[in-house]
């Protein structure tokens, strides 16, 4: 009995501590509704290729970098430049903090994108969509969502 209690229990903190990973069509929905297709230019499916090939689509993905800073969220955002975590010399571009960038509510993390979209002028902020989807045929990437 103890021991079904305590795998009770377990069960529960790993449920607690799911991340949320969206399917591509869910995600084409949000992105158009956020306006995001043509925004500064880029078609929908260039947000739904970046956001695979940055963080396959889970909202809590995280990745620490070798200077210290870390990538947030679906759309992979760094700390040093764009969001606030501990670190004093964060610039914080976005006004906002880098725990926002990994909640299932995506409204701050479209917010930033943009921000970065515009500031730096494109996007080639993001290493995998100039290695993946620059360039090539994307509208396979909203194929069946009923974004059209
Ligand atoms: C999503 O990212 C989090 C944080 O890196 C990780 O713990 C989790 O396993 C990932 N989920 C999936 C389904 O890959």
């Amino acid at each position: 009995m103890k021991a079904v209690g305590i795998l009770a229990l377990l069960g529960c903190l790993v449920t607690a501590m799911e991340s949320k990973v969206y399917t591509r069509c869910k995600l084409a929905k949000i992105f158009l509704r956020a306006g995001l297709d043509n925004y500064w230019g880029f078609a929908l499916g260039n947000w739904i290729c970046m956001a695979y090939y940055e963080s396959h689509y889970n909202t809590s993905a995280q990745k620490m970098l070798k200077d210290g800073s870390v990538d947030y969220g679906i759309f992979q955002i760094n700390s040093y430049t764009w969001c606030r975590s501990k670190r004093l010399q964060d610039k914080n571009h976005c006004h906002v903090a880098c725990s926002a960038l990994i909640t299932d509510d995506l409204t701050d993390a479209i917010l930033c994108a943009k921000k970065i979209v515009k500031e730096t002028e494109g996007m080639n902020y993001w290493e995998g969509w100039k290695k993946h989807c620059e360039g090539k045929e994307l509208s396979e990437w909203k194929k069946g969502c009923e974004v059209s």
